[in-house]
């Protein structure tokens, strides 16, 4: 610990002592972070990471040092010691600053401050954020696992409760709590938190998550009661987990601080205080089934102190101590499930005399909030499915055995509101079946849930086809983060595949913050891997579906965190990590024969029919004519320099030469047996094995020409559509946009028939399909989900190509963003925001008659390199300042570095700021 003589605090306390917002000279230090949360409350991490903001009204901003100065904040908000001080850190870091004091301690506030300097002699302080560690150490925990051992079915949700007294007036009280599968707590008979289910799924033979609540303002002095209701979560679809395991748990640790400073804890434990009941109103429930609440069996007061939790004829027991799960304690680090947003229903269709169709307009993940009254004992169901039949009722073919269905057995009395609890379901449709009564639109509200990350990215045009597209895919890409990127919402799966995650991964962090779900995702990851092998599993957490070892599609496990570095400046999992990252990427490695690795069982996923095997797995989804080895080998080579990049990152390079090498020979193998020449294609010439060897970039350079046309006939041929499955459908747009066709790109992405986005959409799609096929029923319909991530890969070319962003990788979190927005023939406007980790980036044009606008905005403390898609001799303005001349001369203009012409057009590099660009000629 440090403490310099130029302390940011000498003769002042922490924080507070900059200009009124942390503005000085126009310069605000905002929205600070610790391993990329606001505020976070219960963190277990021993060095957590810090980053902030810079904003500014002026151009080109560059911080130039920055200080971090850290104080624990209990015994009053300045009384703590200060246990780090970063001193003067020359630079412009402002993403990753890792935490270099004093050890942290457990369940302690912290108060955190940070001061910049920046090029142009400017400092500025920024307001105080704080952050609170809770068990920093999991052998801390003192409670124990209890649960309600009943005989009941074990589909029950048990309610778990006690009381205690508190002689003083409480201060500060912080629960941690881990109730697995699912739980909700109650504090003095009110729930805490907004949360759902919670926490997020791990497999917990290796982890398991646990919250903290603040309920200071739930505690009362005198008599409190603690109330926890238990769900199964994901208990039930893990048939392989430990049998002991499948029943609903709780460990719990309250600890409250009196205002006389003494400390009190109240845990689960097996004192007899906790008492248990499997009489609650949640008699049946899973996530894939729906839940089956009985309003008759609602006990009053059953987390509130005092005896009114036995009026209702309940039985409590008390509740025992079970085995623990074997997984290890770890705060959750990521963003709670919560009820994001509501929808209102479109449509209520009456279809007989105790049957309604609800039509909430949008296929989505959540569930609905329902408005019911009628006699006591009266039983409602409801149905969620994403598709209607012919008869006007729900069509469910496609869920397989998801029963999907909610069900409510009223308690007579008044109208009254009802939702589940612990499942979820994706649906558009509703049907209310055993309800006499009139339902209305206004009876019905859609809950949209999700893992609670923020929305990012926003990206429209004036096309309203593709406006629709972006659409559908932020909402497919919405309702599949549920504390894991699942690859559907509705059926009896919503699992987290790691092979449409290769593909996915770079749409989903263009439109969401995910480093916080990546990181624990990535986490469940490394949970699958086996000691031995190195081997990963196909779905992590691993259950039910999917192999271990992997298909060699999996590039996720490399391609996540390097997508979390690029875009979010998160290199931790690459430094903690890289040799369990070596250890796949060797087991792939050694599969090789005669330099080609011949398994592959899920390759280029759910082609066109045509273009499949009949009768394959996946209801059909293997590609009859990509060939499986070009795939998997391919793979290798992309895995083999992601290694070396990363290699390169930490700076051992010795490591790096070596996988550069064996990318290299990867790359001979692959163009020694899949490349033919006449014209030079590879395999069966088919636009999947052509565009990924395009992609992968291992095409010999006198071929590339003679490749990128053989795909373009053949997209031509099929009369612009494509012949791909879930991966290289990505490569093919990826591919056209780098090697200038972006209007055949252009062609595909304004196809409306089949094979299409279009087609989805001409079929009133609201979120993008598992297949190219419209599937209502037949032979397909067990693979047949409606709102399935992977042909969302798409989005990101809306943002790379047509606003031209991309992250590069020397400047990570966008310190340096690349701009080259394409221009293709009939779109006239684009415009695109990242809210990056330094603040927003917009790329954004226009056409009108006079000529085209560019409008660029660049986060302080971060450079763009632009290229403008226009000729070397047309005129770039901005305003009334001539920055590019026919003559190649221009006006020094603030922010603007340096302009030169290139064979793509004018290069322009920017500072920070925004800039209005106008080009005529
Ligand atoms: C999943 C797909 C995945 C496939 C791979 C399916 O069940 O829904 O998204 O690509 O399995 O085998």
């Amino acid at each position: 610990m440090t403490s310099g003589a130029d302390h940011p605090d000498a003769g002042g306390s922490l924080g507070g002592t900059s200009a009124a917002g942390g503005s000085a000279g126009g310069l605000v230090v905002a929205e600070l972070r610790v391993d990329h949360a606001r505020e976070p409350l219960g963190i277990d991490e021993r060095r957590p990471r810090f980053s902030w903001l810079l904003r500014s009204e002026r151009r080109g901003v560059r911080q130039t040092g920055y200080r971090v100065t850290v104080r624990a904040l209990d015994g009053g908000p300045d009384a703590g010691p200060e246990t780090w001080d970063s001193g003067w850190v020359p630079g412009a870091d402002q993403l990753g600053v890792e935490y270099g004091g004093a050890p942290l301690t457990s369940r302690t506030r912290y108060g955190w401050v940070v001061r910049v300097r920046t090029a142009d002699g400017t400092e500025a302080t920024s307001e105080r954020a704080t952050f609170e560690t809770a068990f920093l150490d999991p052998q801390e925990w003192s409670g124990e696992w209890l649960a309600c051992v009943a005989m009941a079915p074990a589909v029950v949700s048990p309610l778990i409760r006690r009381e205690f007294d508190l002689d003083g007036d409480v201060v500060r009280a912080r629960a941690y709590v881990s109730g697995i599968g699912y739980s909700e707590l109650f504090v003095n008979g009110t729930r805490v938190g907004d949360s759902v289910l919670d926490p997020a799924w791990t497999d917990y033979r290796m982890r398991v998550l646990y919250a903290t609540y603040d309920v200071t303002e739930h505690l009362v002095r005198g008599a409190n009661a603690l109330g926890v209701a238990l769900g199964n979560g994901w208990f039930e679809p893990m048939p392989s987990a430990v049998p002991s395991q499948l029943q609903p748990q709780v460990l719990l640790e309250l600890h409250v601080e009196l205002a006389d400073g003494r400390r009190v804890a109240v845990v689960t434990d097996r004192g007899g205080a906790w008492l248990a009941t499997a009489d609650g109103p949640v008699v049946d429930h899973s996530i894939y089934g729906g839940e089956t609440y009985d309003a008759r069996r609602e006990i009053e007061g059953w987390a509130e102190p005092g005896p009114r939790h036995r009026d209702s004829g309940a039985r409590w027991r008390g509740a025992l101590p079970v085995e623990p799960p074997a997984g290890v304690l770890r705060a959750q680090a990521l963003e709670p499930i919560r009820v994001v947003d509501e929808l209102t229903p479109v449509a209520v269709r009456r279809l007989g005399p105790d049957t309604h169709v609800v039509d909430l307009g949008q296929n989505f993940a959540g569930w609905v909030r329902i408005r019911l009254a009628g006699a006591r004992g009266t039983v409602v169901t409801l149905r969620h499915a994403e598709l209607l039949g012919d008869d006007g009722r729900v069509n469910t073919v496609n869920l397989r055995t998801a029963a999907a269905t909610d069900t409510y057995v009223l308690a007579g009395g008044a109208a009254r509101w009802f939702e589940p609890h612990f499942t979820y379901h994706g649906f558009r449709f509703l049907q209310v079946d055993g309800y006499p009564a009139d339902l209305t639109a206004e009876d019905v509200v859609g809950r949209v849930v999700r893992s609670a990350v923020e929305r990012i990215g926003e990206f429209r045009c004036d096309d309203e086809l593709l406006n629709q597209l972006h659409r559908n895919v932020v909402w497919t890409e919405a309702s599949n983060l549920h504390g894991l990127p699942t690859d559907c919402p509705q059926r009896d799966e919503r699992l987290a595949w790691l092979n449409d995650m290769t593909v996915r991964g770079e749409q989903a962090v263009h439109n969401f913050g995910l480093a916080r779900l990546y990181g624990k995702w990535f986490t469940d990851i490394l949970d699958t891997q086996g000691a031995t092998t190195g081997a990963i599993a196909d779905t992590a957490p691993h259950v039910r579906y999917g192999r271990r070892p992997a298909d060699p599609v999996v590039s996720s496990f490399l391609l996540v965190p390097w997508l979390m570095q690029a875009h979010y400046g998160e290199r931790r999992w690459i430094e903690r990590h890289y040799e369990d990252l070596a250890r796949w990427v060797t087991y792939l490695a050694s599969l090789r024969q005669d330099g080609i690795i011949e398994h592959s069982e899920i390759g280029d996923w759910a082609p066109p029919v045509s273009e499949a095997v009949a009768g394959s797995a996946g209801s059909g989804a293997m590609s009859a004519v990509t060939p499986g080895g070009l795939i998997s080998t391919g793979f290798l080579h992309l895995d083999l320099r992601l290694m070396a990049t990363f290699a390169r990152l930490l700076g051992r390079d010795g490591d790096a030469e070596h996988y550069e090498a064996e990318a290299e020979a990867v790359r001979e193998a692959i163009n020694r047996r899949y490349l033919r020449r006449g014209p030079a294609r590879y395999g069966p010439g088919n636009q999947s094995s052509n565009a990924f060897a395009l992609y992968l970039g291992i095409v010999p350079a006198d071929c590339e020409q003679e490749v990128l046309a053989e795909l373009v006939r053949d997209i031509e041929e099929h009369d612009v559509h494509l012949t791909t499955g879930n991966l290289c459908t990505k490569y093919v747009m990826d591919v056209l946009g780098r090697h200038g066709r972006a209007d055949v790109a252009m062609g595909l992405l304004r196809q409306r028939t089949y094979p299409s986005w279009g087609f989805m959409i001409e079929h009133g799609a609201t979120t993008v399909w598992e297949r190219w096929e419209h599937v209502t029923g037949g032979p397909l319909a067990g693979m047949g989900s409606h709102n399935h991530p992977m042909y969302g890969a798409v989005d990101s070319w809306f943002y790379r190509y047509l606003g031209g962003i991309a992250p590069v990788w020397d400047a990570p979190g966008f310190g340096r963003a690349v701009v080259e927005p394409l221009l293709p023939d009939g779109l006239g406007a684009v415009d695109c925001t990242i809210r990056t980790p330094r603040g927003p980036l917009t790329s954004a044009w226009s056409r009108s008659a006079e000529g085209t606008s560019f409008t660029v905005v660049v986060p302080a403390n971060a450079q763009a390199s632009v290229l403008l898609p226009v000729p070397p001799t047309a005129v770039v303005r901005e305003g009334d300042a001539i920055v590019w001349g026919p003559d190649g001369r221009g006006e020094d203009v603030e922010g603007i570095d340096a302009v030169g012409a290139e064979p793509g057009g004018v290069r322009l590099e920017l500072g920070s700021g925004r800039y209005e660009l106008t080009v005529r000629g």
